[in-house]
This record gives C-alpha cells, sequence and structure tokens, in this order.
C-alpha cells in the first residue's frame, strides 16, 4: 500500500528522510542520485546540445534549410557524403571507361586494372543482354552453347569471340558468321548408319566399318575435319567431343542431324550495344575459362 506525502519523515535507521512512499512496511529513503550518475547526466545533455550544433538534427518546420533540417555547423550530411562517393565512383569508371576505349583489347588484357573493369562491365552487359539464351552462368542448354568450356564452334580466341558477338551467327548483318550443313535427306538408311556409327566412334571408340569412315571422308570432312575436330571457321562444330549442342548423344541422334541439319541463330549485336560493350563481353566471355 502506498502512503502520501504527508508521511515524510526521518527514516529511524539510516536518519535519512524518506520520500513517504512505503511498500508493505519497506520505505523508499529520499537519497541524492550518485555523483558519477549526475554528472553522466549532466555530459549527454551537453554532448546532445553541441551535437545539434555541429550535426543536422532538427526538421525544420518550413521544410527549409538543407533537405528540409537544419543545415549544422560543419555542413556535413550524409546526402552530401554518399554524393560525393558516388562522384568519385562515376569520375573513376568515366577514367577507366576512356582508358578502356583508347586501349586495344590486347593491351586491355595485360592490364589487370582494365581487365577488371571490363570482366565486371562485361558480366552485367550479359545478365542483361546474353541470360536469356545462354544462362545466367553461361552454361547454355540445348541449341545454345556453353560458354565456359573449350568447345568452339566459330573459335575461342578473344578475336573470334568479339567477331561472333558483334556480328551474330547467321543474321541479316553483312558480316555475319554464316554457313550451313547440308541436308543428306534421301540418302540410303544403310549409309547413313555407317557414317553415324562412324562419328559416334569418334568420341566413344565403339567399332566403325571402313565405309563409313569412307563416306564420313567423302561427304562431312570437308566441314567438320580429319576425326570430326570440327572447323571454326565454317562453325562446323567438333563432332569427336561427345559435346552435342543439338544432337542427342546417339546413333539415332547423329542420324537426324544428317537428313535435317539444326542450325543455332544469335543475334548480331553491333548497332544494339555501343563497342566499349561488345569488347567487354568479349573479354568476359572469353575469361570463364574456355578462352584460347
Ligand atoms: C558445309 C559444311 C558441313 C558439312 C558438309 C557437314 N556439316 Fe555437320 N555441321 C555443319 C555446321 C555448320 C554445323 C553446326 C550447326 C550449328 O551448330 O548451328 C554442323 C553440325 C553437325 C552436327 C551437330 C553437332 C552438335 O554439337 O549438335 C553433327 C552431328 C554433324 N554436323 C554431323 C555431320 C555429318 C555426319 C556430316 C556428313 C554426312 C556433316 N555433318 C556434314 C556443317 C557441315
Ligand atoms: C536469342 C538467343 C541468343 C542470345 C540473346 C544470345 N545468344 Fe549467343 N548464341 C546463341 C546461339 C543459338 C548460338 C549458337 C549458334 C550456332 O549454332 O552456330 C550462340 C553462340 C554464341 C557464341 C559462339 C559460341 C561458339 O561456340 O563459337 C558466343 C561467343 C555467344 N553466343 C555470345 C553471346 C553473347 C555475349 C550474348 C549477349 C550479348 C549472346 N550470345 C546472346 C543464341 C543467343
Amino acid at each position: 500500500m502506498i502512503q502520501d506525502d504527508k508521511d515524510k519523515h526521518i527514516d529511524e535507521f539510516s536518519g535519512i528522510e524518506t520520500t513517504g512512499h512505503e511498500w508493505d512496511g519497506i520505505k523508499e529513503l529520499n537519497n541524492p542520485s550518485p555523483r558519477w550518475w549526475v554528472w553522466l547526466f549532466i555530459v549527454t545533455i551537453v554532448w546532445a546540445i553541441g551535437y545539434w550544433y555541429v550535426y543536422p538534427a532538427w526538421p525544420t518546420f518550413s521544410g527549409d534549410g538543407f533537405r528540409g533540417g537544419t543545415q549544422g555547423r560543419i555542413n556535413w550530411t550524409q546526402y552530401k557524403q554518399l554524393e560525393e562517393s558516388q562522384n568519385e565512383i562515376l569520375s573513376r569508371r568515366a577514367e577507366n571507361l576512356e582508358q578502356f576505349q583508347k586501349n586495344s583489347i590486347e593491351d586491355v588484357m595485360k592490364h589487370p586494372q582494365l581487365f577488371a573493369f571490363a570482366v565486371a562491365g562485361g558480366k552485367s552487359a550479359f545478365k542483361e543482354n546474353c541470360a536469356g539464351c545462354h544462362g545466367s552462368g553461361a552454361a547454355g542448354a540445348r541449341g545454345y552453347p556453353n560458354l565456359n568450356d573449350d568447345d568452339w564452334l566459330w573459335g575461342g580466341s578473344i578475336e573470334n569471340i568479339y567477331l561472333t558477338i558483334k556480328y551474330g551467327i547467321r543474321t541479316d548483318n553483312p558480316k555475319t558468321r554464316a554457313s550451313t550443313m547440308p541436308s543428306f535427306k534421301g540418302m540410303q538408311e544403310e549409309d547413313l548408319k555407317q557414317i553415324a556409327a562412324y562419328v559416334m566412334s569418334l568420341s566413344k571408340g565403339w567399332r566403325y566399318t571402313a565405309e563409313g569412315k569412307t563416306k564420313y571422308e567423302q561427304m562431312c570432312l570437308f566441314c567438320h575435319g580429319q576425326d570430326g575436330v570440327g572447323n571454326p571457321s565454317l562453325g562446323a562444330a567438333n563432332i569427336s567431343d561427345s559435346i552435342w549442342l543439338h544432337v542427342e548423344d546417339s546413333n539415332p541422334g547423329i542420324v537426324s542431324q544428317i537428313e535435317n541439319p539444326k542450325h543455332g541463330v544469335m543475334p548480331a549485336w553491333e548497332g544494339r550495344l555501343d563497342d566499349a560493350t561488345i569488347k567487354q563481353l568479349a573479354i568476359y566471355v572469353h575469361s570463364l575459362g574456355g578462352g584460347e
């Protein structure tokens, strides 16, 4: 039970005045606050006033002042700090971009800072423009080549990658990469099977007939090369490595490509992306590990 102020009196044990509050016989002594506490209290008040003076701390009634608040003596705000660091990033980027544009791809590759700049730029441009077809990790899918491996249709040198991206594959661009595998429809089924068996033997070491090999050399070698290693100047796939872009990993898969060849189309990026971005993309793709 709480009692009133009128019950204030001197506590007989300690000799200190009570506040008059009493709970079930326990009385509250009116001790002064400890000195250290009082000082701390004063220091925080002084600190707060100093802070208000130095830093922007109060919103203004009119909404005037710097972004609707008091300005603070030292004129510092988080907005300004942010602006400064953003400007710094922008100017550094502009500087890098200028250097990047001035230098040839070869020189960029030798310059660690420009190289890192190019890879970062290429990576974000890739996410935006290429990941839809090639996958965000560039691992590809059926019909869309994996760009991480050493298997290149059109060549994996930085120059070749650049040209592929710029002019596209089988597009309207006058410099597009283009070539088509002819259809051999109408060929005897037996011949088809023997050629397919020879092609599969190249990666699997399976048995094949001399006839199959001869037919391959007559009809396919011109584009796919001796032992099926492929020919980047024709975009003719390496067919000796078990990495298949269009076909199933089986004899019927090969037969179907011989009869009804599939061809991929890749858009040209000239005119859609500026040359610096295309260069960055080439460097990024090349850096994925499969670059020659
Ligand atoms: C005029 C050149 C040319 C000739 C001749 C040719 N090819 Fe092709 N072949 C290509 C091209 C180009 C591609 C790649 C198409 C693509 O990826 O868009 C290809 C793709 C393939 C593929 C699919 C590869 C994959 O990764 O999916 C197979 C299999 C193949 N050819 C087998 C053959 C066989 C067998 C013959 C002979 C009967 C043959 N080709 C003759 C140009 C040719
Ligand atoms: C509309 C789908 C599509 C988009 C978008 C696309 N590609 Fe392709 N890309 C393809 C196809 C399909 C091929 C394979 C063409 C063929 O079969 O010859 C290819 C091939 C390539 C090759 C050649 C691979 C080789 O083995 O020689 C490179 C490099 C490449 N793309 C990079 C890019 C980059 C970089 C971008 C983004 C700027 C991009 N692609 C956007 C569909 C696409």
